[in-house]
């Protein structure tokens, strides 16, 4: 949500070409309840996870990745 993604993803067995503009406008707080609904809505959520917190999202904002940055960490949160 704070960097966007843009090119090719495959979810759920579909291949999608598109481009999401970042989201980083919103608060912390925003960003963290969005997040928590994101993922408390998967069916079903990962075991170990926990609710997202606005200083989680604040430490995010302060890492800087690039575009090959974010495509590997999103192939590693789907293994
Ligand atoms: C704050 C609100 C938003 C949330 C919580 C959100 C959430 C997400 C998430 C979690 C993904 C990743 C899906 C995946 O990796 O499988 C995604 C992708 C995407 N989002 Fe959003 N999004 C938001 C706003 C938007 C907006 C405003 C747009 C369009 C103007 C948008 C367009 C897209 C597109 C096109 C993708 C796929 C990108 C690609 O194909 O590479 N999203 N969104």
């Amino acid at each position: 949500m704070l960097n966007g993604l843009a090119g090719k993803i495959v979810a759920g067995g579909k291949t999608f070409m598109s481009a999401m503009p970042p989201q980083k406008q919103h608060s912390d707080e925003e960003i963290a309840a969005l997040a928590t609904y994101v993922m408390g809505t998967l069916n079903p959520p990962p075991a170990d996870w926990k609710e997202y917190t606005a200083d989680e999202i604040a430490t995010l904002r302060t890492e800087k990745i690039d575009h090959q940055g974010l495509l590997a960490l999103r192939a590693k949160l789907l293994e």
